[in-house]
């Protein structure tokens, strides 16, 4: 069994690390498209594309499923990749759903994530179903602020001030996390938001594949493949899966004529 997993930075790592640690003997292959990060400003076009090109990466690299770890990608490709796909598929949205729903005593939920993310209204949409108010807001600095390895101190807190005042005076008891990246910057996020449980979907998701694959063999084999690599990254993939881990540079042309 070969889980693969996409995102389109640094981000879906919190969604690896997770995966890794609830399944070790499972291969995972991880494919960060760190050249053209970030998604959550593009059209949904261009998001389908990108998605369908490192979809077809990792299947080429032998994945038996594809675990979308990327908000963005999840919003707008999710059911286009299950058509065209013949693996099963998991995003990330309603793994996070249900964690929020969970959670939830006054039924007033928070949803961050980029831009796109939140103008989908996928979120809204699966929360509203089931009688949640929700208040969504766009945080589109978070990420460039994760992808330069910026996890704390001023820069960091004032930035989520900025994005975050007002959903502190919301109401809302829970707050999911709509985008993988921001996982890093949980603790800042939890500290600002006193009293709001925050959530994400990452260990869901691995509960959810630990209950459909088992513990099916394999020597847990991690393969991590970068569009891009800048000369932080080494840093940034040690902070984020919690140990030194190799990584290689993946062929973006290849995989821009894999469709
Ligand atoms: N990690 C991605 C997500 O979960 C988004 C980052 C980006 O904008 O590319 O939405």
């Amino acid at each position: 069994m070969r889980i693969g997993i996409f995102d389109s930075g640094v981000g879906g790592l919190t969604v690896l690390r997770e995966i890794h640690e609830a399944l070790p003997q499972v291969d995972i292959v991880y494919i960060g498209d760190t050249a053209r990060v970030p998604y959550g400003n593009k059209s949904k076009e261009t998001i389908v594309r990108y998605s369908v090109e490192l979809s077809n990466f990792l299947l080429g690299r032998g994945a038996d499923v594809i675990v979308v770890a990327c908000n963005t990608a999840s919003s707008y490709s999710l059911e286009i990749l299950e058509d065209r796909l013949s693996v099963p598929v998991m995003g990330v949205i309603e793994p996070g759903v249900r964690a929020a729903l969970k959670l939830t005593k006054n039924r007033k939920v928070g949803v961050i994530g980029t831009l796109s993310t939140v103008n989908s209204n996928v979120y809204q949409k699966l929360l509203k179903k089931q009688g949640v108010d929700v208040v969504a807001k766009a945080c589109p600095l978070f990420v460039p602020l994760v992808e330069e390895g910026l996890l704390k101190g001023k820069v960091a807190e004032s930035v989520i001030e900025h994005y975050l005042s007002n959903l502190k005076s919301s109401g809302i008891d829970t707050l999911i996390l709509g985008c993988t990246h921001y996982p890093l910057l949980k603790g800042l996020i939890g500290n600002f938001l006193e009293g709001v449980s925050v959530v994400d979907s990452a260990s869901v998701i691995a509960q959810d594949l630990k209950d459909c694959i088992g513990n099916h063999g394999g020597r847990g084999e991690l393969e991590i493949f970068f569009t891009d690599i800048s000369p932080n990254l080494k840093e940034l993939v040690r902070l984020i899966v919690g140990k030194d881990v190799g990584f290689q540079l993946a062929d973006l042309e290849a995989i821009k004529t894999s469709t």
